[in-house]
């Protein structure tokens, strides 16, 4: 019998109940701490209203992110024993490049410390002042190292991306009319690549379709731009593709990837999200562009067969590349955030759709219409909801976005607060308990204001950057919240 049974993995249930089904037995538990309201209220405050700022010690269900948080195999863990400890040489990257070469395709692999480390690389390799650089969508890390490199960026997405209701089955599309117009208008000379960002994070994890990524092959090919694909979310985006786009509904995952990678000149990836551990990876079947990134790994991460992760993480690493071909592993995360996405939308809570991968995204604007955006509605939603859950969301809107030169802020496109499902982690009776606290929250929105800068970093302010409440709202909040469920956590 193969391990990995043959797709279709969605479960009937003979009840007619629409519900996710864990396919996998806990064997390894953490225990979690679900604090009364005023001590929640309390480690808010202490963390300056940034949920990145708050101890786990504290915090319920962290739905913070996926990265590096994804549970292990018992595969992965086990393969952490064998590691070949060598500075060069190693047979645990031996092991980590032919799982990349069978999973992704290309010959050419090299770790790095994680996925902002190959975005480094990559753009002193191939980013000159004033270049110009297309993408369906940037990523935070992303655009910092890009800039910093003197690169533009150019986000080029469908009309359907940041519409926060929507059908559209792959909303993480590159608007190709709009990617011939800025060749046309910039040169291809001025663009060192076009990036393609699998289950575009930042517009709710929504996929590309195969359809989408040939004719920016197809464009790329015609003016000899490289194509580059952030893979961080492949395994996922690959997934949607099956679900999504018809020819693809009786292909496997392992073969919908390979075609993915060989589409595209040069991948990256952080692997704390697409294998479940740490560290991250450059991959390309092009020497020279292969030649360009080792010597910046050398000097910037570590030696080529390290690239600054350890060797034991190495190995996980190469046992989660192999995991990602499987769909019962790769579909879990997508279809809890599609079950709470549903029966959110059901209630009319604003949430982005079509669900997509990493994360349940609400929409903060329609959450919270009182709370205009320069008072970061997103960064009120998730202070709002671990006050009244002890669930750790993330926000991901203008406190994620930077000033512009004079100072003021610019505003995000979308003010979404991320609750994002790592894979294997959450229990369905957890997903519940969130449904159920997010309903609670929706009826007692007016009682949520905005917040305020106190102390604001000048790079990546969202990290370290420390907020306060623009009213007393918080208080308001918890003697509602008690008023309802009197002395329950
Ligand atoms: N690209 C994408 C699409 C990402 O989602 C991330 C990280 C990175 C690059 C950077 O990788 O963290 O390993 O340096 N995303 C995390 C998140 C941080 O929470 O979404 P990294």
């Amino acid at each position: 019998m193969s391990e990995t049974p043959a797709a279709p993995v969605k479960v009937k249930f003979f009840s007619g109940e629409d519900i996710p089904l864990e396919l996998h037995k806990v064997r390894i538990v953490q225990k979690l701490y679900l604090r009364p309201v005023d001590e929640r209220l309390k480690a808010m405050q202490a963390a300056g209203f940034n949920t990145f700022q708050l101890s786990t010690l504290d915090v319920f269900l962290d739905m913070l992110t996926d990265s590096g948080t994804n549970a292990m195999s018992d595969n992965q863990v086990s393969s952490m024993l064998r590691a070949d400890d060598a500075y060069a040489g190693s047979q645990s990257f031996a092991r980590m490049e032919a799982a990349v070469r069978e999973v992704f395709g290309t010959q050419y692999v090299i770790p790095v410390h994680q996925g902002r480390a190959a975005e480094n690389v990559i753009s002193r390799a191939f980013i000159k002042q004033g270049d110009v650089i297309p993408m369906n969508y940037h990523f935070t890390t992303t655009k910092a190292h890009m800039e910093i490199s003197g690169g533009k960026i150019f986000e080029i997405y469908t009309d359907e991306a940041l519409k926060i209701k929507s059908s559209f089955p792959f909303k993480g599309n590159m608007d190709i009319n709009k990617l011939k117009a800025l060749i046309k208008e910039h040169g291809a000379a001025r663009i060192p690549f076009i990036r393609l960002e699998a289950s575009t994070n930042l517009i709710g994890g929504q996929p590309f379709s195969i359809a989408n990524m040939r004719e920016v092959r197809k464009v790329a090919d015609q003016h000899a731009i490289m194509v580059l694909m952030d893979a961080s979310l492949i395994g996922e985006n690959a997934y949607f593709i099956k679900q999504r786009e018809a020819k693809f509904k009786n292909a496997s995952i392992k073969d919908i990837l390979l075609t993915m990678c060989g589409l595209v000149d040069m991948i990256y990836f952080s692997s704390r999200k697409v294998s479940s551990t740490r560290g991250g990876g450059i991959c390309t079947n092009k020497k020279d562009l292969f030649l360009k990134v080792r010597d910046l790994v050398v000097l910037f991460e570590g030696f080529v067969t390290y690239g600054g992760m350890s060797v034991r993480e190495i190995e996980a690493l190469a046992v989660g590349m192999y995991e990602t071909t499987d769909e019962t592993v790769i579909s879990q995360s997508p279809s809890f955030i599609a079950y709470l996405v549903n029966e959110l939308d059901k209630q009319g809570i604003p949430v982005v759709t079509p669900a997509g991968a990493l994360g349940c995204h609400l929409d903060a604007m329609g959450f919270l219409p009182h709370v205009p955006q320069k008072e970061y509605p997103a960064g009120a939603l998730a202070t709002a909801l671990f006050i009244i859950s002890g669930i750790r969301g993330m926000e991901r809107g203008t406190i994620s976005s930077v000033r512009d030169d004079q100072g003021n802020d610019i505003l995000a496109d979308v003010e979404l607060l991320r609750l994002a499902f790592p894979r294997r982690v959450f229990t369905l009776s957890q997903t519940k308990f969130a449904l159920d606290r997010l309903t609670w929250l929706y009826k007692n929105r007016e009682l949520v204001g905005g917040l305020k800068f106190v102390d604001e970093p000048t790079v990546l302010r969202f990290f370290m950057g420390r907020l306060a409440p623009t009213s007393n709202w918080p208080d308001r909040l918890v003697k509602q919240f008690k008023k309802d469920f009197g002395n329950s956590l």
